[in-house]
């Protein structure tokens, strides 16, 4: 088969592409090799090593798609800008690759009828703040933190009933969508182009609907990468870690080599289960993430809780995974303690070379 990742240099894209060449299917990827991300990286030259074909291009342009595709029978559509806080200041460029990189990637596919099933990874972000318990009033969805909340240090969500304070739960796909940044808003709006045309198209269509993802080959030098990529790095070069808000931020941390194979696997269901929280179902708060690191490191980790906050971030998030455990048997196979030790044995590896 032949399968076509773009982004596929990057931190999710390179594993799926590696993990399709090691089956024997023949892999393409289409990758810009964003200087924030890759700066003095050799990952196209590690892809072409595995016999992967590279192709130097950007989602943004009609005619790099075109040279992409030919003859692709499936494409993993990886490439996308992923920060939540630089989405709120880069909107257009965000935008671009984001929107108009997929909705180019419509346009072609009534070009490339070779092309049977597409996969999206969407976030988990579309649900804005998500599911949560009132004591009184039950399931609700709140609404997202005003600026002015961020500015009294009111960082906790209220019913929308009563304005009591209440509690997240795990948020199920069924959830209303509600983006709370830039991003967030690229994201579904991804979804929904991709919806119409590979419905118009009959092309197959799957969709995942990440948690964090982390592990081992995340970027450690980009200032937008994930929190506990930051934090690995932080911890290695003994500064103090930055705990944002009042440091109970949830976040629902799965490992790589889980969302990669639940990922395949998801584009090999012949029926349609529609979109898939891919996630571990564990609410991790940022205290939390301090302890486990200490355990993995095996020593005590200096942070601070510095009250600062992101505008567009959202303060809890944890999948219900039901339906995609369901679909797929267990996804998150690989618990925040084996993974963060993987992810830190590998940066510490990384970062002294
Ligand atoms: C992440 C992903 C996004 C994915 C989403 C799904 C990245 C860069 N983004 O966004 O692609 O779709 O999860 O939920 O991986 N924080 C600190 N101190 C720091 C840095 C961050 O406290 O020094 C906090 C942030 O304010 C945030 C939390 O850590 O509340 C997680 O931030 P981050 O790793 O950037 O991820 P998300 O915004 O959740």
């Amino acid at each position: 088969m032949q399968v076509l990742i773009s982004g596929g240099l990057g931190f999710i894209g390179s594993r799926i592409a590696r993990s399709h060449s090691e089956r024997g299917d023949s892999v393409r990827v289409l990758d810009n090799l964003l200087p924030q991300v890759h700066k003095n990286d050799d990952a196209a030259d590690q892809a072409r090593a595995l016999g992967i074909e590279v192709i130097p291009g950007d989602v943004r342009s009609g005619s790099d798609w075109e040279r992409a595709l030919a003859g692709v029978e499936a494409v993993y559509h990886m490439a996308a800008e992923t920060g939540t806080a630089q989405s709120m200041n880069d909107v257009a460029r965000y935008c671009e690759t984001n929107v108009t990189g997929t909705a180019l990637l419509c346009e072609a596919l009534e070009r490339f009828p070779s092309v049977r099933s597409v996969f999206l990874p969407s976030s988990r972000a579309i649900y804005g703040e998500g599911a949560y318990r009132c004591a009184e009033h039950g399931i609700v969805y709140p609404q997202r933190r005003t600026l002015e909340n961020m500015r009294a240090r009111d960082f906790t969500l209220k019913c929308p009933h009563c304005g009591v304070v209440a509690a997240p739960i795990a948020t199920p796909e069924s959830a209303r969508t509600h983006p709370a940044s830039v991003y967030a808003t690229t994201k579904l709006t991804q979804e929904f182009l991709l919806q119409q045309a590979c419905e118009r198209l009959d092309v197959r269509l799957r969709t995942a609907r990440y948690q964090n993802v982390y592990g081992p080959g995340q970027s450690l030098n980009n200032p937008y990468t994930g929190v506990l990529a930051i934090f690995s790095r932080q911890i290695s070069e003994n500064a103090e870690l930055d705990l944002y808000e009042d440091g109970h931020i949830v976040r629902d941390f799965v490992y790589i080599d889980d969302v990669v194979a639940a990922t395949i696997a998801l584009l090999q269901k012949p029926e349609d289960p529609g979109p898939l929280n891919f996630g571990s179902g564990v609410g991790t708060d940022l205290f939390g993430i301090v302890a486990a690191f200490e355990t993995a490191f095996g020593r005590p980790v200096g942070h601070e809780v510095s009250g600062r906050y992101r505008f567009g971030d959202i303060r809890a998030a944890c999948a219900d995974t039901t339906r995609a455990d369901a679909v797929l048997g267990p996804i998150a196979r690989i618990d925040l303690a084996h993974g963060l030790r993987a992810l830190v044995d590998w940066a510490q590896g990384a970062l002294a070379t």
